[in-house]
């Protein structure tokens, strides 16, 4: 899968020169948070291709991802509100960690992970002192991420489980995220988007800080969706995709209670309205037995 692809080398000396200037610890040498973004996009897209590469991936994006998909406060209020005062949570497939960056002035423990270095690399790059407070690992091995931790609630957000394809991955997922949990612990499972039936469908554009995000999602088989991005920023653009399965909360839930989860409730979205079945996305709210 082209999330896995190690990312270029070009793009990790940028990042790593101009974030870290060749030391381990998380210092910006003056530089802001900003500026350091803007260096390691512009080294990146100056450096890469045009037309579809193997190697591109979410880390394309993971400079402005954060202007592009903003942190949602409903999410933030969504998951402080799954965990008692001081409560553990995990943010599986974190992204840029905004989630955690969030939390933790809300008195939750938050901790995340990613499989993707890009990410990571920024997410620990913002959460300065808080860096340790996120890790690369992958969903299908949750079961070795921060392992002295329990989680009162383990969350999945976006449509990250969706890429989730075999599944021995889903199984070791749920069967990890069932022992990280404290009994009764939450496990929370977002879809986006995935009752759309048109075998392919051009989603908006998303602009922000100068890279444009074009997306085309393709209907492969009754549960596979490919989804074609391509981003550009003007100084080139490259493109990537990725398989997705797909998922009804029956589906999902009918697996989940394989591994011990019983099903809590069905959310349309972060702000917690319960899904009707016309909403195209859901949130599956599942509780360890
Ligand atoms: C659409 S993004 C969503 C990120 C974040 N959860 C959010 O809502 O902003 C999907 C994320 O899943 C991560 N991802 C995909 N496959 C993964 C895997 N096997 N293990 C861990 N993370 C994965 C990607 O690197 C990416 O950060």
């Amino acid at each position: 899968m082209g999330l896995r692809s190690p990312i270029p080398e070009f793009v990790e000396h940028a990042a790593r020169d101009a974030v870290f200037g060749h030391s381990a610890d998380h210092h910006l040498d003056g530089k802001t948070l900003e500026s350091v973004r803007a260096e390691v996009d512009a080294d990146h897209f100056a450096g890469t291709f045009n037309g579809m590469n193997e190697s591109a991936s979410w880390w394309t994006v993971a400079a402005v991802w954060d202007q592009l998909f903003p942190l949602r406060q409903a999410r933030v209020n969504m998951c402080a509100s799954l965990v008692p005062r001081g409560g553990a949570l995990l943010d599986a497939g974190c992204g840029t960690g905004s989630l955690v960056r969030a939390l933790l002035p809300a008195g939750v423990d938050a901790f995340g992970f990613d499989l993707d270095p890009g990410f990571v690399e920024q997410a620990k790059l913002a959460l300065k002192t808080n860096s340790d407070r996120v890790s690369q690992g992958d969903l299908a091995a949750i079961e070795t991420v921060f392992p002295v931790k329990v989680f009162d609630a383990i969350v999945c957000l976006g449509q990250t489980f969706p890429h989730l394809l075999t599944d021995s991955d889903i199984a070791s997922f749920l069967e990890g995220a069932s022992r990280r949990l404290k009994p009764g612990g939450a496990l929370v499972l977002q879809v986006v988007a995935d009752r759309d039936d048109r075998p392919d469908r051009t989603l908006p554009d998303l602009d922000a800080a100068g890279v444009r995000l074009q997306r085309r999602r393709i209907l492969t088989s009754s549960d596979r969706a490919e989804l074609h991005l391509v981003a550009t920023n003007g100084l080139g653009d490259a493109a990537w995709k990725v398989e997705h399965r797909r998922w009804t909360p029956e589906s999902l839930m009918a697996v989940a209670a394989r591994f011990g989860f019983a099903r809590d409730v069905v959310w349309a979205d972060e702000s917690e309205k319960p899904w009707t079945g016309a909403e195209p996305g859901w949130i599956l709210v599942l509780s360890k037995d």
